[in-house]
């Protein structure tokens, strides 16, 4: 049976590469930071994949010709603090004009239930193509509330990207929101009884910022 209607693995080798070298409990704070900078980069290549074109006039130093620009939808990218801005810069590196937002939740240490603390999000999501990012998705509990949020809010076109996915998280979504797809680097094994992925690369956050 399939976890999600609508999963994509980035299975590139590049990403995958780079992937395990995060995983590595020896990477550095920087070399961390530094590779998910470029997986988000290659991710964001995946999700933006299906973005409508249009074509434009233009004279090269040769010739004239009909040539192809991004069309349609504004881009929203919204940010599951913390972990999820690891994500975003390299997505803004490609797509700079999109509309940005941030949402903050935690996750309460018994329940594993999310608490919101925090949303700051572009106005009319409904007209935007809206990319969710988070590097883990684990639970799938505050992946699912964000995205509740987002659609109060009005968007309707969502899609989740993240480095890495616990079969947990994915079926969360799969019940809560099967109209989202999908994006990772990889689906794990599974969660432990912290919540953590495994085999997974720890707290993300933690690891991105140095904290611990
Ligand atoms: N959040 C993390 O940072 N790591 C996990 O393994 C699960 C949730």
């Amino acid at each position: 049976m399939t976890l999600h209607p609508s999963l994509t693995i980035v299975d590139h080798p590049l990403v995958q590469h780079k992937l395990t070298l995060m995983r590595d409990e020896g990477a550095s704070t920087a070399t961390f930071r530094r590779l998910l900078r470029e997986i988000s980069l290659l991710l964001a290549y995946e999700v933006t994949r299906d973005l409508e074109l249009r074509t434009t006039r233009i004279r090269t130093p040769m010739s004239e010709m009909e040539a192809p620009l991004l069309a349609g939808k504004k881009l929203a990218l919204i940010s599951i603090l913390r972990a999820g801005n690891g994500l975003l810069d390299g997505i803004l590196e490609l797509v700079p004009s999109a509309r940005v937002g941030f949402i903050g939740l935690y996750r309460d240490p018994e329940t594993l239930r999310p608490v919101q603390y925090y949303d700051k999000v572009p106005g009319e999501l409904g007209a935007r193509i809206v990319i969710v990012v988070d590097p883990m998705l684990a639970t799938g509990n505050s992946s699912a509330a964000a995205i509740d949020l987002l659609k109060e809010k009005g968007a309707r076109d969502i899609r989740f990207l993240c480095l890495l996915a616990a079969p947990e998280g994915v079926r969360r979504m799969a019940e809560a929101h099967p109209d989202v797809p999908i994006y990772t680097a990889a689906l794990d094994e599974r969660l432990d009884e912290h919540g953590y992925i495994v085999p997974g690369l720890g707290d993300a956050g933690d690891r991105l910022f140095g904290t611990k």
